[in-house]
């Protein structure tokens, strides 16, 4: 067996998937470009909502519609992430920081862009770009109104025009911290009827990108809410959407799939974005002739459920998990299916032993201390509360039950 040099690895497991290895969701994109960026170019503004769970690939669908949405319809992608962001003037700071980032696909507009906010450039570097974020913040709580910042969006759109600009595609990902304010639903609701109200509105292509626990929670912060936005929900892949999704990804090494090593990839993955990340970087690394076959694969997904234990599973629970006492407990939950986040009692208790039984009794109260479950709506109902969790028991006993095979 010859040792390959790596190159680089084409998977990203922590991180929105690069446009070229982007797959899927045709439906999802053909609404967005069809609906939003398309209307946008015309003139008319929309406001769209991202909707699905952690890890599914909101950020990367609202990468890849950007991009292409610049490149071929001329909207400005502005993305604006919010992670840790809790009021309006960090909105605020994000956004014109996003914007100072923007129109990188063409020299003459981030010039523009540049020459706009002149006096946000400064010493220090983010994202490759000279920004002065003290200058931004001072400025901030002015812009937090929706008036103020439909005026700079507005004004931004107004520069770049004459070169190609047709309008503005501004995303707002990671609001996990900004919905439970009452003040961020009502500054979405003021910049999107502002807007539509204005003789000139403003070709503004808003999209939030969220679950949609924080969507009901700005719908309960401010009712109206729930008028202004195209739902769009991401769902896992299908079977075909991951096989083009590994072959693409190891043909760009030169590395190759098995039909084996291919099924044993996408089953475990269970049509989960970041765990084929997770599982195909594992492959990557550990294959060293540039063929993944069954062995490959099988060694992969054996690290990469460790990894998601270690990474994503809570430490107490991770332990819990792996107790000797809750194998078979966890055997019957993981032959459910790695996609049933609910259960019943009952399902799992059938067919066990009298000393298992009670074991599954102190298992309930323990994952409910945990947190790992809740109790559902109907009698003897649980529901999964974390999808990580969900898998990595999928994981764990599957791959245990092939070693015994
Ligand atoms: N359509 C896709 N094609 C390939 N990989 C994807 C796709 N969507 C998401 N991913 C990958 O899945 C993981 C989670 O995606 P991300 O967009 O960060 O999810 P979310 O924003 O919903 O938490 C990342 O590793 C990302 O690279
Ligand atoms: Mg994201």
């Amino acid at each position: 067996m010859s040792t390959q040099l790596k190159a680089k690895s084409p998977f990203y497991p922590g991180q929105p998937v690069p446009v070229e290895f982007f797959v899927g969701r045709s439906e999802q994109i053909n609404r967005i470009l069809q609906r939003g960026v398309a209307q946008v170019a015309n003139g008319k503004p929309v406001s769209i909502f991202i909707q699905g769970e952690y890890g599914i690939g909101k950020s990367s669908i609202a990468g890849f519609v950007q991009s292409v949405a610049e490149l071929k319809q001329g909207l400005l992608g502005i993305y604006a992430p919010l992670g840790g962001v809790e009021g309006l003037s960090g909105l605020a700071t994000s956004i014109v920081s996003a914007t100072l980032r923007a129109g990188v696909y063409d020299p003459n507009r981030s010039e523009k862009i540049r020459n706009w906010l002149a006096k946000y450039v400064g010493q220090q570097e983010l994202f490759g770009i000279k920004i002065n974020l003290e200058k931004i913040k001072q400025d901030s709580v002015q812009l937090s109104t929706p008036h103020q910042m439909l005026e700079f969006l507005g004004e931004t759109y107004n520069r770049l025009k004459d070169s190609g600009i047709k309008g503005i595609f501004l995303v707002l990902d990671e609001i996990n911290g900004i919905t439970s304010s009452p003040q961020f639903s009502h500054f979405i609701k003021g910049l999107v009827d502002q807007n539509a109200l204005s003789q000139k509105p403003v070709p503004l292509l808003l999209m939030l990108c969220g679950v949609e626990e924080k969507r009901r929670e700005m719908i309960q912060k401010h009712q109206p809410i729930d008028r202004i936005f195209d739902v769009i929900q991401i769902d896992s892949m299908n079977s075909d959407e991951m096989e083009e999704f590994f072959t693409r990804s190891f043909n760009s090494e030169k590395m190759t799939v098995t039909k084996e090593a291919m099924d044993l990839l996408t089953h475990f993955s269970a049509g989960f974005p970041k765990i084929m990340h997770l599982v195909g970087d594992c492959a990557y690394w550990l294959d060293t002739d540039g063929e993944i076959d069954k062995d490959d694969a099988f060694r992969a997904i054996f690290t990469a459920a460790e990894e998601v234990g270690k990474k994503y599973v809570d430490q107490q629970v991770y332990k819990a998990l792996r107790s000797e006492d809750y194998k078979s407990i966890l055997n019957k939950i993981a032959k459910m299916g790695p996609d049933i986040m609910s259960f019943n009692r009952s399902e799992i208790s059938s067919g066990l032993t009298e000393r298992e039984k009670k074991k599954v009794d102190n298992f309930f109260r323990k994952m409910k201390g945990l947190k790992v479950i809740r109790p559902g709506d109907s009698k003897g109902e649980y529901i999964f509360n974390m999808r990580m969790v969900r898998l990595y028991i999928w994981m764990q006993s599957t791959q245990n039950a092939y070693i015994k095979k």
